[in-house]
């Protein structure tokens, strides 16, 4: 059996948010959707784009390392997506349903943001450093976009206490 060396984590690691994103990359249009205001939909459009460019991303560091890009199936995303999904259903049609959203949206953010953390931080120990720089641009947009989310979430908090006024 080969020895689980620190490169071998790194792939299994990279094969599991490859996964991750392209759920997100079909999550998000669906999410976009549901959401009620015209700001919460912006939000999600424009983290779809983005998206696109994390895959892309993801696949240059699959290349710098040599290997094919292959996701593996994630079953953390999956019940992250799942509870998304759950909120789009009970929630329809009801004032809050913006708000739980964005609260499903910044739990993905959370895990992207966990990933891509330990990702960079491996990549530098591996001396791959392109592949650490191309994580590391993703790893600010997922920032950028939770605090963009955490704004919008107190707007959309309190668009739903007028409502409820
Ligand atoms: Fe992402
Ligand atoms: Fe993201």
């Amino acid at each position: 059996m080969p020895e689980k060396t620190l490169d071998v984590l790194f792939h299994e690691t990279l094969k599991d948010i490859y996964y991750a994103e392209r759920q997100i990359l079909k999550a998000l249009p669906k999410m976009a959707r549901a959401a009620q205001s015209a700001d919460t939909k912006a939000a999600f459009e424009k983290h779809r784009e983005e998206t696109e460019g994390h895959v892309e991303r993801l696949q240059q560091v699959f290349e710098i390392v040599g290997k094919r890009a292959q996701g593996k199936t994630c079953e953390a995303i999956q019940g992250i997506i799942a509870e998304g999904e759950e909120i789009i259903e009970e929630f329809k049609g009801s004032p809050a349903l913006d708000a739980g959203l964005i609260s499903a949206a910044q739990a993905v953010e959370h895990y992207e943001i966990a990933r891509y953390g330990t990702l960079k931080t491996w990549a530098q120990q591996l001396a791959l450093n392109e592949a650490a720089l191309l994580l590391d641009q993703t790893l600010q947009e997922e920032g950028a976009t939770d605090k963009a989310l955490s704004k919008l979430a107190v707007s959309a908090a309190n668009v739903q206490a007028k409502n409820t006024a």
